[in-house]
């Protein structure tokens, strides 16, 4: 039975940034490895799906608008990933959808968007599932349900509906999955509960290697088997240092995850070298900050040249005045953005 004919949903869904790298994958979107990150709080994405169910309808329809424009590139990725969802949640298939997709970040950021974007989609879906069909989740349901289907359409998105830390993968941890992302408590007080991320954008191009191609890469890697336990070691040893407040084990184990990363993608066929020499400078320049001023703060780095700097947000303005003074030479129009952990997704409509 349908219970709603039409109607339209509404969520804000931030970014993460990991700290124990996704990098390689099997099957439908298996991580080779667990993952851990923690979710951002300013770089969002706000998404509206408008949805009309029609019986005649023989599979999804889809109109995709992003920051206010009709992208057709960007449709047919959605409209594939409806149709595989068909199985999944029969009613797409009769439904026509306008979804209209905003970043408050700009592409050239180097901030995982498809973590966002597919986050706060998947939201939209589940609440327009619950109208549909009727059936309402509890909350953590419902967010274990919208974390199923982001990793559907992009992995590490999984990991973005919850707010503060996000573990991703079957691992030791007790309820940990490779099918969804589960969120990792730690208590309150902790210094670790608010870190802060400041992202220095170095090189504002295009990405040199998609993720898809990247998560290939590790197919047949010589590495891959020691990378995938290096992986596996790093989540407990860095949950540990979570709950011991041990901050030089976290800032160890958090750059040897970048820099493994890396040098994953520097010794797969092809081989790819996405830092920059401002990277790397800027890599220089923090460990010898820290090294003189016993300020805890480190570095990680995604699938590209831009780095993250970490650091606990007691020590928020005296990392400012080092990046602004040390660190915006080595950024592109000296451009930098300041986020922190956030509460994860914000429901914008109630259907
Ligand atoms: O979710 P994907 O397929 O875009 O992969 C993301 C991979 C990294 O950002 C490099 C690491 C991670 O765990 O987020």
């Amino acid at each position: 039975m349908i219970n709603s004919q039409s109607g339209k949903a509404g969520w804000k869904s931030p970014s993460n940034i990991a700290l124990v790298k996704y990098w390689g994958k099997k099957g439908k979107q298996i991580p080779a490895n667990p993952s851990l990150s923690f979710t951002l709080k300013n770089c969002v994405t706000e998404t509206h799906c408008r949805y009309q169910y029609d019986k005649g309808l023989k599979g999804p329809q889809l109109s995709y608008s992003f920051n206010s424009k009709h992208n057709t590139s960007v449709e047919d990725k959605i409209l594939s990933y409806f149709q595989s969802l068909v199985p999944e949640m029969p009613f797409l298939a009769n439904c026509r959808f306008e979804v209209d997709s905003h970043n408050n970040f700009p592409h050239a950021a180097g901030i995982a968007s498809s973590a966002s974007s597919m986050s706060a989609l998947s939201l939209c879906l589940v609440s327009i599932e619950e109208a549909v069909t009727g059936i309402c989740h509890p909350e953590y349901e419902f967010k274990k349900r919208a974390s199923y289907l982001a990793r559907l359409g992009s992995g590490s998105a999984c990991r973005s509906v919850f707010g503060g830390f996000s573990l991703w993968g079957q691992s030791f941890v007790e309820g940990s999955s490779d099918q969804f992302a589960i969120p990792l408590e730690i208590k309150s007080g902790n210094i670790f509960n608010h870190l802060q991320d400041t992202i220095l954008v170095v090189d504002e191009g295009e990405k040199q290697v998609s993720s898809r191609a990247g998560h290939g890469l590790m197919n047949g890697h010589p590495f891959a088997g020691q990378r995938f336990i290096q992986a596996n070691e790093n989540l407990q040893e860095i949950i540990k240092a979570l709950e011991e407040e041990d901050i030089d084990k976290f800032i160890g184990i958090v750059e040897s995850e970048a820099l493994a990363l890396h040098a994953m993608m520097m010794t797969s066929k092809p081989s790819f070298i996405l830092m920059k020499p401002g990277t790397i400078e800027i890599i220089n320049k923090i460990r010898q900050f820290r090294k003189e001023s016993g300020i805890p703060v480190c570095f990680t780095l995604d699938a590209g040249p831009n780095v993250h700097l970490i650091y606990p947000y007691q020590r928020k303005s005296e990392v400012n005045d080092f990046v602004v003074s040390e660190l915006l030479v080595n950024c592109a129009r000296n451009y930098y953005i300041n986020d922190e952990t956030g509460q994860g997704p914000e429901k914008l409509i109630s259907l």
